[in-house]
């Protein structure tokens, strides 16, 4: 790979060690990738997951004296002091929140906690050269602004932070973006709900492959794009995705293919939507809890279902998961009030595959998210998928 001189300063040590081991990273995996250069990058977003592996790292570039040129928005662990107050939080699960916290304050990240920094925080604009690892993330850079940014992980989106570049490859690249199948949709999406059905249901038909949608509505709202992006990135790895007359890239079928023809094309029914529901959520019967906000909650979602609950009472206790700016939207417009009312309520900074949320190990909840009951299999919890209406009717009877 060529580097500037200011690259290869950096990689003999003339910006301290921190910079020197993430340039040597990723010059690696630039090596790997064929890239023939590094590009500057103008926006980060670190998925830091509060785990060991991630601890390790970020504090290993702490003590390396790693500072961050481009400030990382980043992703949630959990919300130490909101715990603490209604269940009990281990010695080990409070010293790793509160090392995850030190390491990137030390490391100059921006500390937004939240998985959907693309939404208020951390916006580029059109062609932007980024490095956002987060599965919601990528699709929704790619796709929805047409900035550009590969399927980073958190330790390669760190690096980038660190040394201000990222390896020239993949989604950076005119000729990587152009969609590869056309899906043709025929099964009638709705609403925000169905995106995620048709997120999830694409990638059984086809993998590491970018879905160009053809007969899917044109006018979606930010929720259903960020619900499509993150099933299809969970399920299937699809970083960017077309839909002719929403994605920049995209206006026309045409331009979604760069002129070329579709390497395939699949259809979507209304069956595979089904298929794929049936096949994803835990069946019914008395449930304990709702959970939503797995990407968190836009402020328009929080305000649905405040409006759904309002003036009513819940039998089970319901959360949704947002960042500390939503919230503080919500508490102003007297959302936060509403849900408290009703028995539900919003936590900020956390994200619902940690450990804070084992006094519902072994319960069975609802929620509007597939990824949310993908994720929580291994910690044992159960989730019936539905639509957020029904979640809430489920939520006043105590059952589904
Ligand atoms: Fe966000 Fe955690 Fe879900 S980071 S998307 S709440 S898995």
């Amino acid at each position: 790979m060529k580097l500037t001189q200011e690259e290869q300063e950096m990689l003999d040590g003339k910006y301290g060690e921190g910079a020197k081991i993430a340039l040597k990273i990723q010059v690696a995996l630039g090596d790997v990738f064929k890239a023939e250069r590094m590009v500057p990058v103008s926006r980060t977003h670190v998925a830091l997951s509060n785990q060991d592996a991630d601890i390790w790292f970020a504090e290993k570039m702490v003590e390396a004296g790693a500072k961050c040129r481009v400030s990382p928005t980043v992703n949630p662990g959990f919300n130490l002091e909101y715990f603490q107050c209604i269940t009990t939080i281990s010695k080990k699960d409070e010293e790793q929140i509160r090392r995850t916290r030190k390491a990137y304050k030390e490391l100059g990240a921006t500390l937004t906690f939240d998985c959907t920094p693309y939404q208020e925080k951390n916006v580029p604009r059109f062609g932007e050269i980024t490095a956002y690892s987060e599965s919601s993330a990528t699709p929704f850079i790619n796709s929805v602004y047409g900035a550009r940014t590969n399927r980073e992980s958190a330790q390669s989106a760190l690096c980038a932070a660190i040394t201000g570049r990222t390896p020239l490859y993949g989604f950076l690249l005119d000729e990587n973006r152009k969609g590869e199948v056309l899906v043709d949709v025929q099964a009638k999406i709705r609403n925000d709900f169905d995106y995620q059905l048709l997120g999830y249901a694409v990638p059984k038909k086809l993998k590491f492959k970018t879905p160009v949608f053809v007969n899917v509505p044109t006018n979606p709202s930010p929720a259903a794009l960020m619900n499509l992006g993150a099933q299809l990135n969970t399920a299937g790895n699809v970083p960017m995705y077309h839909i002719v007359g929403v994605t920049p890239e995209a206006p026309t079928l045409e331009a979604a293919f760069h002129g070329e023809e579709p390497k395939k094309i699949i259809t979507i029914t209304q069956e595979d939507l089904e298929k794929v529901h049936e096949e994803i959520t835990d069946p019914g019967g008395k449930i304990d809890f709702a959970l939503f906000g797995c990407p968190h909650f836009n402020i328009d979602q929080v305000k649905q279902v405040a409006d759904l609950v309002k003036g009513k009472q819940l039998k089970v206790k319901l959360w949704i998961m947002t960042s500390a700016l939503t919230k503080n939207l919500a508490t102003k417009m007297g959302l936060l009030e509403t849900l408290q009312a009703a028995g539900g309520d919003i936590v900020d900074d956390t994200c619902m595959d940690q450990p804070c949320w084992e006094f519902l190990y072994g319960k069975k909840g609802v929620t509007d998210s597939p990824k949310c009951a993908y994720y929580t299999k291994r910690r044992n919890m159960q989730f019936v998928i539905r639509e957020v209406d029904e979640c809430i009717e489920a939520c006043m009877r105590g059952e589904i």
